[in-house]
Protein backbone atom coordinates (compact mmCIF):
# COMPACT_ATOMS: atom_id res chain seq x y z
CA UNK A 1 0.00 0.00 0.00
CA UNK A 2 1.28 3.29 -0.99
CA UNK A 3 -0.39 6.62 -0.13
CA UNK A 4 0.34 9.68 -1.99
CA UNK A 5 -0.28 13.33 -0.64
CA UNK A 6 -3.32 15.18 -1.46
CA UNK A 7 -2.48 18.75 -2.66
CA UNK A 8 -4.63 21.44 -1.33
CA UNK A 9 -5.64 23.90 -3.72
CA UNK A 10 -3.29 26.29 -2.87
CA UNK A 11 -1.00 24.16 -5.06
CA UNK A 12 -0.34 25.57 -9.22
CA UNK A 13 -0.59 21.69 -10.11
CA UNK A 14 -4.52 22.04 -8.87
CA UNK A 15 -5.07 24.76 -11.70
CA UNK A 16 -3.08 23.30 -15.25
CA UNK A 17 -4.75 21.61 -17.42
CA UNK A 18 -3.73 17.75 -17.43
CA UNK A 19 -2.06 15.84 -20.79
CA UNK A 20 -3.75 12.50 -21.99
CA UNK A 21 -2.20 9.59 -21.10
CA UNK A 22 -0.32 7.70 -24.01
CA UNK A 23 1.30 5.17 -22.10
CA UNK A 24 -0.84 2.32 -20.72
CA UNK A 25 2.44 0.90 -18.75
CA UNK A 26 3.34 0.11 -15.29
CA UNK A 27 4.11 3.42 -13.93
CA UNK A 28 1.14 4.67 -15.23
CA UNK A 29 -0.67 1.15 -13.20
CA UNK A 30 1.72 2.01 -10.03
CA UNK A 31 0.15 5.70 -10.25
CA UNK A 32 -3.69 3.95 -10.66
CA UNK A 33 -2.96 1.48 -7.50
CA UNK A 34 -1.12 4.18 -5.41
CA UNK A 35 -4.43 6.43 -5.74
CA UNK A 36 -6.75 3.66 -5.29
CA UNK A 37 -5.00 3.48 -1.55
CA UNK A 38 -5.73 7.20 -1.43
CA UNK A 39 -9.00 7.16 -2.34
CA UNK A 40 -10.00 4.62 0.10
CA UNK A 41 -7.25 5.86 2.54
CA UNK A 42 -9.21 9.66 2.37
CA UNK A 43 -12.75 8.45 2.36
CA UNK A 44 -13.63 10.43 -0.66
CA UNK A 45 -15.68 9.32 -3.66
CA UNK A 46 -13.08 10.71 -6.14
CA UNK A 47 -9.52 11.57 -6.43
CA UNK A 48 -7.97 13.35 -9.75
CA UNK A 49 -4.31 12.70 -10.69
CA UNK A 50 -3.39 16.64 -10.39
CA UNK A 51 -4.34 16.57 -6.75
CA UNK A 52 -1.63 14.10 -6.36
CA UNK A 53 0.61 16.45 -8.07
CA UNK A 54 0.50 14.21 -11.53
CA UNK A 55 -0.61 16.60 -14.61
CA UNK A 56 -2.38 13.61 -16.69
CA UNK A 57 -5.98 12.71 -17.37
CA UNK A 58 -6.38 10.20 -14.71
CA UNK A 59 -9.04 10.28 -12.25
CA UNK A 60 -11.03 7.66 -9.87
CA UNK A 61 -14.23 6.91 -8.92
CA UNK A 62 -15.71 5.59 -6.01
CA UNK A 63 -19.40 4.17 -7.60
CA UNK A 64 -20.29 2.28 -4.29
CA UNK A 65 -19.98 -1.06 -6.11
CA UNK A 66 -16.37 -0.21 -7.72
CA UNK A 67 -13.83 1.98 -8.21
CA UNK A 68 -13.70 3.08 -11.69
CA UNK A 69 -10.78 3.79 -13.55
CA UNK A 70 -11.04 6.66 -15.92
CA UNK A 71 -8.20 7.32 -18.39
CA UNK A 72 -8.67 10.14 -21.36
CA UNK A 73 -12.18 10.61 -19.89
CA UNK A 74 -14.84 12.82 -21.44
CA UNK A 75 -18.08 13.89 -20.78
CA UNK A 76 -20.67 12.28 -23.55
CA UNK A 77 -23.74 12.66 -22.39
CA UNK A 78 -25.49 14.63 -19.51
CA UNK A 79 -29.36 15.08 -18.42
CA UNK A 80 -31.22 16.80 -15.80
CA UNK A 81 -30.24 19.16 -13.12
CA UNK A 82 -28.74 19.15 -9.43
CA UNK A 83 -27.93 21.55 -6.82
CA UNK A 84 -26.35 20.47 -3.77
CA UNK A 85 -23.41 20.49 -1.44
CA UNK A 86 -20.03 19.73 -3.05
CA UNK A 87 -16.60 19.19 -1.36
CA UNK A 88 -13.29 18.24 -2.51
CA UNK A 89 -9.88 16.26 -0.57
CA UNK A 90 -8.29 19.33 -1.66
CA UNK A 91 -10.27 21.78 0.14
CA UNK A 92 -10.41 20.28 3.40
CA UNK A 93 -13.28 21.42 5.82
CA UNK A 94 -15.47 23.36 3.25
CA UNK A 95 -18.66 22.07 1.11
CA UNK A 96 -19.69 24.44 -2.02
CA UNK A 97 -23.21 24.77 -3.34
CA UNK A 98 -22.54 23.38 -6.72
CA UNK A 99 -25.46 22.73 -9.55
CA UNK A 100 -24.19 19.79 -11.86
CA UNK A 101 -26.31 17.49 -14.24
CA UNK A 102 -28.62 14.98 -12.58
CA UNK A 103 -27.22 12.52 -15.14
CA UNK A 104 -23.88 11.89 -17.02
CA UNK A 105 -22.08 9.21 -19.11
CA UNK A 106 -18.30 9.36 -19.31
CA UNK A 107 -16.04 8.17 -21.94
CA UNK A 108 -12.70 6.44 -20.54
CA UNK A 109 -10.05 4.42 -21.36
CA UNK A 110 -9.19 1.50 -18.39
CA UNK A 111 -5.38 1.06 -17.60
CA UNK A 112 -4.90 -1.22 -20.55
CA UNK A 113 -5.97 1.42 -23.03
CA UNK A 114 -9.31 -0.16 -23.66
CA UNK A 115 -12.21 2.26 -24.30
CA UNK A 116 -15.50 1.50 -21.92
CA UNK A 117 -18.58 3.84 -20.95
CA UNK A 118 -19.76 4.19 -17.34
CA UNK A 119 -23.01 6.09 -16.17
CA UNK A 120 -24.40 7.32 -13.10
CA UNK A 121 -26.94 9.51 -11.11
CA UNK A 122 -26.98 12.09 -8.19
CA UNK A 123 -23.60 11.82 -6.64
CA UNK A 124 -21.66 9.40 -8.95
CA UNK A 125 -23.01 12.06 -11.95
CA UNK A 126 -21.50 14.87 -9.64
CA UNK A 127 -18.30 13.02 -9.43
CA UNK A 128 -17.76 12.45 -12.25
CA UNK A 129 -18.49 16.10 -13.67
CA UNK A 130 -16.02 17.27 -10.28
CA UNK A 131 -13.08 14.98 -11.24
CA UNK A 132 -13.19 16.20 -14.89
CA UNK A 133 -13.18 19.47 -14.30
CA UNK A 134 -9.78 19.13 -12.09
CA UNK A 135 -8.05 17.74 -14.91
CA UNK A 136 -8.89 21.07 -16.66
CA UNK A 137 -7.59 23.10 -13.53
CA UNK A 138 -10.78 23.81 -11.83
CA UNK A 139 -11.94 23.39 -8.19
CA UNK A 140 -15.37 23.69 -7.61
CA UNK A 141 -14.61 26.92 -5.43
CA UNK A 142 -14.47 28.34 -8.89
CA UNK A 143 -17.88 27.18 -9.75
CA UNK A 144 -20.44 27.31 -7.07
CA UNK A 145 -22.62 29.45 -6.01
CA UNK A 146 -21.23 30.07 -2.38
CA UNK A 147 -19.98 28.19 0.53
CA UNK A 148 -22.47 26.32 2.87
CA UNK A 149 -22.54 26.86 6.66
CA UNK A 150 -21.83 24.76 9.22
CA UNK A 151 -26.05 25.17 10.36
CA UNK A 152 -26.64 24.06 7.01
CA UNK A 153 -24.32 21.24 6.68
CA UNK A 154 -25.77 20.16 9.78
CA UNK A 155 -29.11 20.07 8.43
CA UNK A 156 -27.97 17.54 5.27
CA UNK A 157 -27.12 15.00 7.56
NI1 LIG B 1 -11.89 17.48 -5.95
Amino acid sequence: MALRKILTDAEPALHKTCKPVENFDRKLHILLNDMRDTLIESGGVGLAAPQVGILRRVVLVDTGEEILELINPSLVETDGEQTGAEGCLSVPGKYGLVTRPFYAKVRAQDRDGNWYEAEGEELIARCFCHELDHLDGIIYTEIMERYLTDEELAFDE
